[in-house]
């Protein structure tokens, strides 16, 4: 990769737009697991140890370009200022001429983190004004959010144009150590896709099955769109509208390409999350019930697909791991992989801010190949597509 932030980088005094993906997962208003900020502290170091002052822009959410007082990034300056041991200078109002007067007081090693950046219509349009009137606030320009570069907004695409940017120290990790991981895979394959961003990761699917995967087993919210179109009543479960096409679609790609697609048969439900919940089998679904985990059966099928795999990919949780009630489909998958991988030493490679979140509570993180901070990100990657975050940096810098 060229233009990388390394130690030899000459940076001393300027004034860094550093990109990161604060993301975190929050639970009942509160940030429950703080993986992505730790895992940037490093990169946050250098940039203070050259004496750089650095500007932090991040999204949290999907605002879609409006402010909405829930999804502030104020609970993540407070995290990020108690993991630094230091002030963050927290710029909570919209950027304007006096954002930049704000920096220009800044002192060496000063930390700004602007509010989120989503609460701006020009992000998500990748708007080049916007992206111009953001790249004015700083000299240099790095990026260190591998997770969000499959997005080509504002902050991560169109800025490259106006400014000199560089990788970060964790996008250059993660992506070197994905392609060396792809590139050594062994067959037989299994991608276990769950989570609740359906809308991202639907199309995703049918470009996996190209990529000669050998089975793909859909769980949590992910698969209730496929419960559906096979003729489930899914009562008042999440699920995306309008995929009949790209299901079916789904099912006969994978049976001209010999690729296995797994979903639930049996499921874990309740008619509010506060209660735990019953199991039952598709046919016993109805109008009322939330399909919030799997049930056994489907641990079962999933943990003897995962015992005959030399390699396993996993993004997304299989359900509502967060409550206690709901979170034994996702331990379980957590718990096979981690046997699997120590003993068989196969190729297990996990990613997701929601995913990471959950081997974490189980504290299991460490007991796998590789793990990710990406999801959407991690499966565009593997499809072998050139994310634009990482595309316009490479452009923009030759
Ligand atoms: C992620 O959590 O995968 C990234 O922050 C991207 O979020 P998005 O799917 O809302 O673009």
């Amino acid at each position: 990769m060229t233009n990388q932030l390394t130690k030899d980088l000459n940076i001393t005094g300027k004034k860094i737009l550093l990109r990161l993906d604060l993301n975190v997962p929050v639970f009942e208003g509160a940030i429950s697991e703080t993986s992505r900020i730790e895992k940037i502290i490093p990169t946050i170091k250098m940039l203070k140890n050259k004496k750089t002052k650095i500007i932090i822009i991040s999204h949290i959410g999907r605002p879609k370009g409006k402010w909405i007082k829930e999804l502030t990034l104020k609970n993540v300056a407070i995290k990020l200022s108690n993991f630094l041991d230091q002030k963050i200078i927290f710029h909570s109002e919209p950027i304007s001429p006096s954002t930049k007067n704000q920096i220009n007081l800044m002192k060496d090693g000063d930390v700004m983190l602007l509010e989120n950046i989503r609460f701006y219509e020009g992000e998500e349009n990748n708007d080049n004004d916007f992206a111009k009137k953001i790249s004015e606030l700083g000299d240099i320009y790095i990026n260190d959010a591998f997770s969000c570069s499959h997005r080509a907004h504002a902050s991560i695409e169109a800025i490259t144009k106006f400014i000199p940017s560089y990788f970060g120290l964790q996008i250059s990790e993660e992506i070197n150590a994905l392609k060396k991981l792809t590139s050594e895979i062994k067959v037989p394959v299994s991608c276990i896709i769950g989570g609740s961003k359906i809308s991202t990761k639907i199309n995703i699917i049918s470009n996996l099955i190209k990529k000669k995967i050998n089975n793909i087993i859909i769980v949590g919210g992910m698969a209730n769109n496929i419960i559906k179109e096979n003729g489930f009543n899914i009562g008042k479960s999440i699920y995306e509208k309008n995929t009949k096409e790209i299901v079916k679609n789904i099912f006969e790609d994978a049976k001209k390409l010999n690729c296995k697609v797994l979903y639930p048969v049996d499921v874990v439900t309740s008619k509010d999350m506060k209660n735990p919940g019953k199991i039952k089998n598709l046919q016993e679904l109805n109008n009322e019930d939330i399909i919030l985990d799997i049930g056994p059966k489907t641990i079962q099928v999933i943990n003897n697909v995962i015992n005959a795999s030399n390699t396993i990919l996993w993004n997304g949780p299989a359900g509502y791991f967060e409550s206690s009630y709901f979170e034994n489909g996702t331990k379980q998958i957590a718990k096979s992989i981690s046997i699997k991988t120590k003993k068989d030493k196969i190729f297990s490679i996990i990613g997701g801010g929601d995913t990471v979140a959950a081997i974490n509570k189980f504290g299991l993180s460490k007991n796998y190949t590789f793990v990710s901070t990406a999801g959407g990100a991690f499966l565009e990657f593997l499809e072998g597509k050139k994310l634009p975050g990482i595309k316009a940096i490479e452009i923009n810098t030759k």
